[in-house]
């Protein structure tokens, strides 16, 4: 696996691929790689090859106040993990590479960016979308892989490809969870022991929606109670939002009628964990995917 450290180089390497009609796929990712990352390469080295992955940890997403200074930082253990995964090439940009002195033209997804993560975190789908768009743009995939993890931020960056007519098909992987059903993050790495047990709040909540949607509930208030009640038995979890909102819009609804978020995003102690359950509508039955 090649390290690439330079955008024209990174362009020169694309273009030599897309020259040889090859299919290209890129897996944007900010390192402290875990499973959850590796399952899309996995997805992106069956589809595509050569397959870039990139590690930039993307100061323009954090805010002043977040975790950019204390952001798990492995990359020696990424690296290796990457070339064992049969990577071709990685892209690991610094920060003066993508961002040199002068820097000034940031993308807005306006209206989606706004609500839930981005009303609590102000400015980072911002900083998403812009790295985002330039990473596209370096490299010029045919296929981009992003984890419905970050359900906004897929919905933010597929918004983007969509209005700016980009040449890239944004694909969409699974949420990958450790064995008692906690979301795989980087941030995990920051919990404690009792912490790390508590945090499984969030996914025990999950599953009570998902209960209430196989039971043929629709009504969105019925399915949040019993997401609360599930939250509030646990006394270290502090709930920043737990909604239900239409999977296009991201707008709150207040009946399940079209394809569906539950999102959760959810403070154990100083860690913020978000976590979300996609229920599908289909002929007005709903499929709850957990
Ligand atoms: P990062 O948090 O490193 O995540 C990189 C990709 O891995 C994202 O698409 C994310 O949704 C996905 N991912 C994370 N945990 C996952 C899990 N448990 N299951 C499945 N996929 C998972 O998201 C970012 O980086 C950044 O915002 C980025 C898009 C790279 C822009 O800076």
């Amino acid at each position: 696996m090649e390290t690439i450290r330079t955008i024209a180089w990174m362009k020169e390497q694309s273009r030599a691929a897309r020259l040889e009609h090859r299919i290209i796929g890129l897996v944007p990712t900010m390192g402290a790689l875990h499973a959850g990352h590796m399952a899309l390469v996995e997805r992106c080295r069956k589809e595509c090859a050569p397959v870039y992955a990139s590690i930039f940890l993307n100061p323009t997403q954090f805010a002043p106040n977040e975790d950019l200074a204390k952001y798990p930082r492995t990359l020696e253990a990424d690296t290796e993990k990457l070339a064992a995964a049969h990577v071709d090439g990685l892209f690991l940009p610094e920060a003066a590479e993508i961002y040199p002195r002068g820097f000034s033209t940031y993308v807005n997804v306006e209206g989606l960016s706004d609500r839930l993560e981005g009303k609590i975190r102000p400015g980072h789908f911002r900083g998403v979308a812009t790295v985002v768009l330039k990473l596209l743009e370096i490299v010029q995939p045919h296929y981009a892989y992003f984890g419905r993890k970050d359900a906004q931020q897929v919905r933010v960056i597929q918004q983007m490809v969509r209005d700016l007519n980009l040449d890239t098909e944004i694909v969409v992987c699974p949420i990958v969870r450790e064995a008692d059903g906690l979301a795989m993050s980087s941030r995990n790495a920051y919990l404690d022991a009792k912490e790390r047990k508590a945090a499984v709040v969030l996914y025990r909540a999950l599953q009570a929606a998902a209960a209430e949607a196989l039971r043929g509930e629709h009504g969105t208030m019925r399915i949040i109670e019993a997401v609360r009640g599930v939250l509030s038995t646990e006394p270290m979890a502090q709930v920043d939002y737990a909604e239900i909102v239409d999977a296009e819009t991201f707008e709150p609804v207040t009946r399940i009628g079209r394809t569906s978020y539950a999102l959760l995003a959810v403070r154990i102690g100083k860690t913020r964990l978000i976590d979300n359950l996609l229920i599908w509508a289909e002929d007005g039955a709903l499929r709850p995917d957990l």
